[in-house]
């Protein structure tokens, strides 16, 4: 079996962030949303991974490069443009030869894995099996029509007015069927070769499609919320861990779990977990409440952050309530010391602030 992960498209979503990186690289707990999804799938005993990629095709490369650092052998395979996630199969194609493989979306998130899900296709091998998770709106996801034993009976991408609560996870497993359905359709009205109707394509066609109900932890990436929602979750996972080289003065304080990188320096600060602060950042007279994750190369000055993200490199100054927030590699955020009672703000495109009332 192979793995076939989706890096390409847009990201409008995820705006400002997705201005200068690709979305699949947003950190969560310090960690891109890619090492994750590399993870899952090497637990399922798949190393050999082609990585569709778009016009961000050399960011992500620079991250994994051949994928032996996580223990998986990387193809990557560029998409010529974000057509639809069917059309990243058919770029696939020659990479995927007549193999059995798991296609998983690189914004998915799925803390608890896929091992199980992974086994239930190996065993059953339908022509595809799909991930559903019910949610309380489905109409951004594509929503499945299942029957008691678990057969899908009907797909649809993003309807208006859905016709169950169960919304397509990201990860699907496939035979090479998918082929030649995927042959048979016909872009979208959004203009995109959706695997949604390519499922359903082999479900009109009589093909055994599974639906398998995922009830661990599921987050689409998206948007910021989502990416805060996540980082949660997955910091609530976190262990203490403290590298040899990181130094908390006598005057700092952890509590709960808590880990710090190489060289992290804590001055005056106290840090309540879950919380991971990235390699050689430094803290001084400040405080990090729960659900925190700080990147590496980061200075927070007299500052109060909680709940939040902080990209690499970024410098936070005299900032006394920073919550749900995530702030972009090398951004300076900062509060005057000097009276003035006016805000400066030099903000990228699509950027969002709210300031205290
Ligand atoms: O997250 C689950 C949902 O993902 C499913 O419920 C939907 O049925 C499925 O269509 C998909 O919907 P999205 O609108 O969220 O897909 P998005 O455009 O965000 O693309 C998903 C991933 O695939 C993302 O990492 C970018 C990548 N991609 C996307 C397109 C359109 C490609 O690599 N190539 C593409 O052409």
């Amino acid at each position: 079996m192979k793995a076939l992960v989706l890096s390409g498209g847009s990201g409008t979503r995820l705006r400002p962030f997705s201005h200068s990186m690709p979305k699949q690289l947003m950190p969560i707990a310090n960690k891109p949303v890619l090492e994750y999804v590399l993870e899952n799938i090497r637990a399922t005993g798949v190393h050999d991974i082609g990585i569709v990629t778009g016009d961000r095709g050399d960011q992500i490369a620079a991250a994994l490069q051949d994928g032996s650092r996580l223990g998986v052998r990387l193809t990557y395979l560029p998409q010529d443009a974000p057509r639809g996630l069917a059309h990243a199969v058919i770029t696939a194609r020659a990479f995927l030869a007549e193999d059995d493989f798991v296609m998983y979306l690189g914004d998915n998130m799925l803390p608890a894995g896929i091992t199980d899900a992974a086994a239930g296709f190996r065993a059953a091998r339908t022509a595809a099996q799909v991930l559903v998770h019910k949610v309380s709106d489905p109409r951004a996801f594509g929503v499945a029509e299942t029957a008691p034993d678990g057969r899908v009976l009907r797909l649809v991408e993003k309807p208006r007015e859905p016709r169950s609560d169960l919304a397509l996870i990201g990860v699907y497993f496939f035979t090479p069927a998918v082929h030649d359905a995927i042959a048979a359709i016909r872009p979208s009205a959004r203009g995109e070769l959706e695997i949604t109707d390519a499922i359903q394509e082999l479900v009109t066609r009589g093909a055994p499609v599974r639906a398998v109900e995922y009830d661990g932890y599921w987050k689409d990436t998206g948007e910021v919320a989502d990416v805060l929602d996540c980082n949660r979750a997955v910091l609530d996972g976190l262990r203490a861990a403290r590298h040899p080289t990181a130094s908390v003065d006598a005057a700092s304080e952890l509590t709960g779990p808590v880990d710090l990188g190489p060289g992290v320096r804590l001055v005056r600060s106290r840090v309540q977990g879950p919380a991971v602060i990235g390699a050689g950042t430094v803290l001084e007279d400040s405080q990090v409440a729960p659900y925190t994750s700080i990147g590496g190369g980061c200075a927070l000055r007299r500052t109060y952050l909680g709940n939040s993200i902080v990209l690499d490199g970024a410098t936070v100054t005299g900032m006394r309530g920073i919550e749900g927030s995530v702030i972009g590699r090398g951004a300076t955020v900062s509060a005057a010391d000097h009276g003035d009672r006016h805000h400066r703000l030099v903000i990228g495109d699509h950027a969002g602030v709210e300031v205290a009332a």
